[in-house]
């Protein structure tokens, strides 16, 4: 499973890039307003930060302002997925914006009806949103379940599952389980992935028993 990170703070990505597990990044228009720039800007910074996918949301809502948004954000750099809304006009501009080459990742997806228009308009990634249906009390990882059992009962279907609405280290590893194809998680989360209590206290284990004996490896 890939990892994307779920932010728009260009030193949050350059710090978690250093580790090597960063596979891409996807912002929305809440993210871009927590990063209090210019949107052109920060994600011009970011798609050079990363070689991965870079997604970028469109904020029209009619079918032609959004592909002439998708258009503009497209030309940023090669690695940007245009963001569309599950919507019928954010369909119909999947098709064209996917029709012209560029990546397109749907998003806001909380069923697995969606996720099918979805593929089926050609979308590049399709981003169900686990956290939210979890804080309503539905089971958001059951969605990647029926995403992942719909798509592969079609080669025609093409699109990539990208679990979003990331909350907790266990939704990336159901995600994974589940057989998502990507996980795009909040920098925090990500961070949180290495921890355990026993590693640490091995470690110390180790550690202690080493410096008793008073070799050294170097
Ligand atoms: O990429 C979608 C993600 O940012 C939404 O997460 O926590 O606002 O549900 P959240």
């Amino acid at each position: 499973m890939q990892f994307f990170v779920d932010t728009a703070d260009v030193s949050e990505i350059e710090a978690l890039a250093d580790t090597g597990m960063l596979d891409g990044v996807t912002t929305n228009p809440s993210l871009i307003m927590k990063a209090g720039r210019p949107m052109l800007e920060v994600i011009a910074e970011i798609a050079k930060l990363v070689d991965g996918p870079v997604s970028a949301e469109v904020t029209a809502t009619e079918k032609d302002a959004m592909i002439a948004e998708g258009r503009k954000l497209a030309a940023i750099a090669p690695n940007i997925a245009v963001k569309l809304p599950l919507t019928w006009d954010g369909l119909k501009a999947c098709r064209a914006l996917t029709g012209d080459g560029h990546m397109v990742n749907v998003t806001l997806c909380f069923s697995a009806a969606q996720a099918l228009l979805a593929a089926k308009a050609g979308a590049t990634f399709i981003s169900p949103f686990v956290g939210r249906l979890d804080d309503l009390g539905l089971d958001g990882m059951k969605l990647i379940e029926d995403i992942r059992a719909i798509y592969d009962n079609d080669d025609d279907l093409q699109t990539e599952i990208l679990a979003a609405s990331i909350r907790t280290v266990n939704h990336v590893q159901a995600a994974a389980i589940a057989g998502a194809d990507v996980a795009t998680i909040p920098p925090g989360i990500l961070l949180k992935l290495i921890e355990h209590p026993l590693t640490n206290k091995g470690l110390e284990t180790f550690l202690a028993d080493w410096k008793t004996t008073g070799q050294s490896i170097l």
